[in-house]
């Protein structure tokens, strides 16, 4: 009986210790769904809400498991504010950034490189980069990354050249690249270069042949008459180089933007009779007929730059037409723009020779230009003055039928409203 009686009480012990184990099993299981709820939040990348254990499965640990949670959800705030920062970055960077991986994927690329290959990120991500650079000299630029080096490739094609800085991405075997459009760079310097060269070309002619009459002067018995002139070619070569030297050292001060244009109210009209009587002997003595035609005009502008242009203009006009011929300045409106035009019944300029004559020391005809005694600068600072005025410069000619430069100035109410 006792026997039979504890074996009882042992059974309800077993079963309630049973129960009670099961209720318990089933607490701590909530709890832990609680708690891997708040994980997937956090995964999904949102705020979880604070871990509440009520249960008992995990009661005494709730405090630290908050806490875990709370730095792990900091340390991925922090991430996303880098990943911002750096989008925000390479994003705005007029170089253009890409990273290829370990296997020369592209993984990132910005716009500024999106407008430099000519692409569209998503269709070039995870591609071989070479869909993308279509530069071979790269391979050998990562082979020599591979090894740790950082590396510079340079890739031409047409007029256009890209300088790519690559670099290994530690820990990662990936590569950066930086790529840089230096095609504007390169034409820069071609040009100087040419400009130098140009600008010594025009010094030499005139210094042999001052060299020449003065040591002839020194050596030889020379008499009266050769001497004056000889002194004559002197003295006009050293016009000519000093007029040079002032239109260099112009086209040096209006690059350089150094002086700002003067802002005042011109009466275009006025300024173009003003210059055409100043200029008026000079084209009579040449047996050319220069006048002036049109209406009313005003802009807001610099006097002395505008007054440079025409004279620079008329100066060629008359110039280059022959005796007998005309050169009228109109002046007028066209829409918005106030317009001056210098227009002759000259030689013309041939198609081929129209787009280069606003380029420094371009002459048509250098043969013929010898004697008109030009150094081909004129229309050089005429469109860099127009410029420096928010103003353009064009010309329209046909050989045999003249030649009409024209400027186009902002008019009175465009100005005002600017
Ligand atoms: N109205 C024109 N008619 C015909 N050819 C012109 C006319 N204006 C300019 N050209 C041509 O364009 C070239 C460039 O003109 P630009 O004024 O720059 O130089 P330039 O007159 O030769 O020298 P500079 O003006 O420096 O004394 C001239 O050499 C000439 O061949
Ligand atoms: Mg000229």
């Amino acid at each position: 009986m006792t026997a039979i009686a504890w074996l009882i009480g042992a059974a309800v012990g077993v079963l309630a210790g049973l129960g009670i184990a099961a209720v318990f099993r089933r607490r701590a299981l909530r709890d832990f769904d609680h708690a891997l709820e708040a994980l997937a939040a956090l995964a999904a990348g949102r705020t979880p809400e604070r871990f509440y254990a009520p249960y008992g499965g995990l009661a005494e640990r709730e405090q630290a498991f908050n806490q875990a949670l709370q730095e792990i959800a900091d340390r991925l705030a922090a991430l996303e504010l880098d990943r911002v920062r750096f989008l925000a970055i390479v994003g705005n960077l007029r170089s253009g950034v890409v990273l290829l991986d370990s296997r020369r994927r592209v993984q990132v690329i910005n716009p500024a490189a999106e407008r430099i290959f000519g692409v569209w990120a998503p269709e070039v991500e995870q591609t071989y980069h070479l869909a993308m650079t279509h530069t071979y000299a790269l391979e050998s630029a990562l082979d020599r990354v591979e090894r740790g080096e950082v590396v510079q490739a340079e890739r031409r094609e047409g007029g256009r050249v890209l300088q790519i800085d690559l670099a290994p991405v530690p820990g990662t075997g990936g590569t950066l690249l930086v790529v840089h459009d230096v095609s504007e760079e390169r034409r820069l310097l071609e040009v100087r270069s040419q400009f130098v060269a140009n600008v010594s070309h025009e010094l030499r002619t005139p210094l042999t042949v001052l060299g020449g009459f003065a040591e002839t002067l020194l050596e030889e018995d020379v008499d009266e008459g050769h001497r004056r002139r000889f002194l004559r070619h002197i003295a006009e070569e050293t016009r000519r180089l000093s007029l040079l030297v002032d239109d260099l050292l112009r086209l040096a001060a209006i690059e350089s933007g150094r002086e700002r244009p003067e802002r005042q109210e011109l009466d275009l009209l006025e300024i173009a009779r003003a210059v055409a009587e100043r200029y008026g002997a000079e084209a009579a003595s040449r047996g050319v007929a220069l006048g002036v035609e049109g209406g009313a005009a005003r802009t807001v502008s610099d006097r002395d730059r505008i007054e440079a242009i025409l004279i620079s203009l008329i100066d060629n006009a008359v110039k280059y037409t022959q005796v007998g011929g005309h050169v009228t300045v109109l002046v007028g409106r066209s829409g918005p723009a106030a317009e001056l035009t210098v227009q002759d019944d000259g030689p013309g300029i041939p198609a081929a020779d129209l787009p280069h004559i606003f380029e420094r020391f371009y002459r048509v005809d250098r043969s013929r230009q010898r004697a008109t005694g030009g150094s081909g600068l004129g229309l050089a600072i005429a469109r860099h003055l127009a410029l420096s005025i928010g103003a353009e410069l064009h010309v329209e000619s046909e050989v045999g039928q003249g030649s009409r430069f024209r400027l186009r100035l902002p008019g009175m109410d465009a100005s005002a409203d600017a």
